[in-house]
């Protein structure tokens, strides 16, 4: 049996995890969020939600999977195996954790794939020229219609798709530590810098109007404590920012070895993705807007969608500064960096499977996730309302319901007394046992609630709205769990053999 693969150094698994963490989510989904859901009303619920659920959770996986990369396993299928005696059904719920970041790589991929482009129009000035008005809507036309015909997709779009593809399929080759350790010890430096930069010219913009922006985001406020859908919007948010509730933060912990103080590396993912998402996110897009525009207009734009702000909204503001093109060219570049980091962190999950569990060769792992990765990604640039529908199911809904089983397995049934033993094997910061009982408890109730009021409320609206192209991205996740479901099932006897042969 070759030996599992280790990250390099400990700076170096801080930053490859915080690559992981810190993705589209800070820079582009937080900020609308924001927008949509009323700046500092947003923000209560989102502080919550980050204590009472994403800093449990983030220990929780750190410490599981150091504890399954002792046993050899890093995938969620393998890891729920682990707490069941390899039983089948275990392995079968598991490989929805593995699911889940593929399904959603297939569409972050593409995106990430726009933001390369993006960044190439922009840096040779073909990015179309700002009109000068105060009328938001007119001066966004131009860049709407742009990417209307980019995202067709356009021979142009295509081709970064494949580039995208590429990059990350050469980065998943040269390995754990070859590859991803590498590209995020360069990728994270240049983020902070690059969102620095950014984050001042947008602040300061217009005369400091952009600050304006900023008190936006900071008027903390109760006025929309009582709306759900703010609650599920906030929660939502905390797990995909985090990359929690679908085993992309225990694959990477299950690098580790051993003896690693894995409580203080998940304070630091948590700090390190936080730094990044409410100070240097939050200093970008909303107050570029808040510069350009008046503030009535922001909820407006951000209603349009995730992405118009990011690729319509923002070019169209950033144009308008002195060297445009090059402040366009920082955005997208720190946009891509962004990605590439947690693109890669989707598919490792997949390459975990087949090789602990199937016991294949890297390069035929890699090269099958990617083929898989392929797929997706063209279903997501030609089905229409693809990229939408997967981001429900994958970056949302699942996302809550198997954090949820994570907590009743690794916390509730290996058992709080062993959960507690692995917690504070290793560790400087000596949490009391309080602290596990807390985690057990507070945010499956949270979860509960918020997915008790989503079935409840929304369930059948979201159901019964089907068009064609909706069913078949349904159709897709459906194959796509009971293909990973089939690849659980076939792989325990190797994993059983490998037990026997052990003992
Ligand atoms: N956390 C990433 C972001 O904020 C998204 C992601 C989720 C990355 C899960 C890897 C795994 O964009
Ligand atoms: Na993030």
């Amino acid at each position: 049996m070759s030996e599992r693969a280790s990250w390099g150094s400990k700076l170096g698994l801080i930053l490859a995890t915080a690559g992981n963490a810190v993705g589209l989510g800070n820079i582009l989904r937080f900020p609308s969020k924001a927008a949509l859901y009323g700046g500092g009303a947003f923000m209560v619920p989102y502080f919550i939600a980050l204590l009472l659920m994403g800093f449990p959770l983030m220990i929780i996986e750190w410490v599981i999977g150091r504890y399954a990369g002792k046993h050899g396993h890093g995938s969620m299928t393998g890891i729920l195996g682990l707490f069941f005696n390899h039983a089948s059904w275990a392995r079968i719920l598991g490989s929805i954790g593995v699911a889940i970041p593929l399904l959603i790589c297939m569409y972050y991929i593409y995106i990430e794939s726009w933001t390369m482009g993006f960044a190439f129009l922009s840096l040779f000035s073909q990015m179309p020229k700002p009109v000068i008005t105060a009328d938001a809507h007119e001066a966004v036309k131009p860049y709407v219609s742009f990417f209307k015909e980019y995202t067709k997709p356009s021979i142009l779009a295509y081709f970064f798709l494949v580039l995208t593809i590429a990059i990350n399929w050469f980065i998943l080759q040269k390995g754990v530590r070859r590859g991803i350790e590498i590209i995020a010890k360069i990728g994270m430096p240049t983020i902070i810098l690059l969102g620095i930069f950014l984050g001042l010219i947008c602040i300061s913009a217009n005369n400091w109007k952009g600050f304006e922006g900023l008190k936006f985001i900071y008027n903390l406020n109760f006025s929309k404590i009582t709306d759900p859908v703010v609650w599920v919007e906030a929660s939502g948010q905390i797990f995909f920012t985090l990359s929690l509730g679908m085993g992309a933060i225990a694959v990477y912990a299950s690098y580790v070895r051993p003896q690693e103080d894995v409580v203080k590396a998940g304070v630091y993912t948590v700090s390190i993705n936080e730094f990044i998402e409410i100070i240097i996110g939050a200093s970008i897009a909303i107050p570029a807007a808040f510069a350009m525009f008046s503030g009535i207009a922001i909820p407006e734009l951000a209603k349009e969608g995730t992405f118009r702000l990011g690729f319509m909204t923002m070019p169209a503001v950033l144009m308008n500064l002195p060297f445009g093109w090059f402040v366009s060219f920082v955005w997208f570049m720190l946009l891509f960096l962004a990605a590439l980091t947690s693109s890669l962190a989707l598919i490792q999950p997949l390459i975990a499977l087949f090789e602990d569990e199937m016991k294949w060769e890297h390069t035929k792992a890699v090269t099958v996730s990617m083929i898989l990765v392929t797929i997706g990604a063209h279903l997501s640039a030609f089905i229409p309302n693809f990229i939408d529908e997967l981001d429900f199911w994958a970056g949302c809904f699942m996302l809550l319901l198997f954090g949820l089983v994570e907590i009743v397995v690794f916390v509730w049934i290996f058992g709080i007394n062993n959960f507690y033993k692995e917690l504070t094997q290793n560790t400087t910061l000596r949490l009391p046992k309080i602290v596990v009982w807390i985690t057990a408890i507070i945010p499956p109730i949270f979860i509960f609630l918020i997915l008790y009021f989503w079935v409840i409320k929304d369930f059948n609206s979201i159901i019964s709205m089907v068009d064609s192209s909706k069913l078949i991205a349904r159709l897709f996740i459906l194959l796509f769990l009971i293909f990973l479901a089939f690849i659980a099932v076939k792989s325990r006897s190797i994993v059983m053999r490998d037990i026997r042969y052990m003992r």
